[in-house]
């Protein structure tokens, strides 16, 4: 099984950016934690992060019929974005929505997410463990589908 782990903007600057809300982990540190993970669970994983959300939309596109599964934290992009939620809808590949903060108790402007309409499933609050468990539910999911 292959997933590609996709982050959006701003998610570079963990490490520096509002440390009491998206902890002290780097971005690589993320990186490293997360594929680090990925092996524990016996899949491989593709991260790419960027700023912008046309690469985004492309990173999705170019995932399919190559990646089993999407772990997506949008960063703001999530509450914005129809592009991103298109493009989810369009390759039809499993995705889960992440979140290292916990948005539900955030702004109001944070309680809606468009690209969660294409998610099976979404976790928030949880840090660098979010994308792990996101990993394991997209693994059972897959796995259920296809006995
Ligand atoms: C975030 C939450 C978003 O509302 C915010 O815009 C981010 C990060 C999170 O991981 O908690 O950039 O997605």
């Amino acid at each position: 099984m292959k997933f590609l782990i996709i982050n959006g903007p701003n998610l570079n600057m963990l490490g520096i950016r509002e440390p009491d809300l998206y902890g002290t982990l780097t971005y690589d540190g993320l990186v490293e934690y997360v594929a680090a993970e990925a092996r524990r669970l016996g899949v491989e994983a593709e991260f790419y992060q960027s700023n912008h959300e046309g690469d985004l939309v492309t990173a999705i596109q170019q995932a399919y019929g190559r990646m089993d599964g999407i772990v997506i934290n949008a960063g703001a992009y999530t509450h914005t974005s129809i592009a991103i939620l298109d493009a989810l809808k369009a390759v039809s590949v499993p995705a889960a929505e992440v979140h290292i903060s916990d948005v539900a108790k955030r702004e109001d402007f944070r309680q809606v997410s468009y690209l969660g309409m294409a998610c099976c499933c979404k976790f928030a609050g949880e840090g660098k463990q979010g994308y792990v468990h996101a990993m394991e539910k997209l693994i059972e999911i897959i796995r259920n589908k296809n006995t």
